[in-house]
């Protein structure tokens, strides 16, 4: 098992579709137990192939809480298969570090995935893990969850990120 670097925003990698997941070999198990040691690492509570640098749908999320994380789901070619209710909740993303907002999501979700050894399964959740589910599926279609809020707030966002960008580069530029 090896640490991946997480790609962050502005990388124009995460804004790329991935692609589905064919052939269930050791690689494709590597790359799972890689994403899993990176985000009980970072800690985070989701994590999506592409924030990892790999184009491939496969998600990976842990909601049950940092301390003692127990509800590791692994799901390969993850489809939401409906989705109700509404729910409104801050959200962050290993990809934006240190920013947070608030995005509308089905509070209920049903998914649809395959396990890394292609066995096909179904989990309904709500909660953490619903909105979870989303976020993650919406990285392989290249959508943050930034891209959710309205204009004027992904400007502001933009702004005050950015700017972090530049004060961060100028602190290791003077280390
Ligand atoms: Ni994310």
């Amino acid at each position: 098992m090896a640490l991946r670097e997480i790609l962050h925003y502005p990388e124009p990698l995460l804004k790329q579709k991935s692609l589905s997941v064919t052939e269930f070999n050791d690689e494709l198990k590597q790359l799972a137990a890689d994403m899993v040691e990176t985000m009980y690492d970072a800690p985070g509570v989701g994590l999506a192939a592409p924030q990892v640098g790999v184009l491939q749908r496969l998600i990976i999320l842990d909601c049950s809480g940092s301390d003692a994380p127990n509800d590791l789901l692994v799901a390969v070619n993850p489809e939401l298969i409906s989705g109700d209710g509404d729910s409104l909740e801050e959200e962050g993303c290993l990809s934006v570090p240190g920013y947070w907002a608030s995005v509308k999501r089905y509070a209920n979700a049903t998914l649809r995935y395959q396990d890394t050894d292609g066995n096909v399964h179904e989990r309904e959740a709500d909660g953490l893990l619903a909105i979870g589910i989303q976020h993650e599926i919406d990285h392989l279609e290249g959508v943050l969850f930034v891209d959710h809020l309205s204009p004027l707030k992904r400007s502001i966002f933009r702004k005050k990120y950015m700017k972090m960008l530049r004060e961060k580069e100028a602190e290791n530029a003077e280390a």
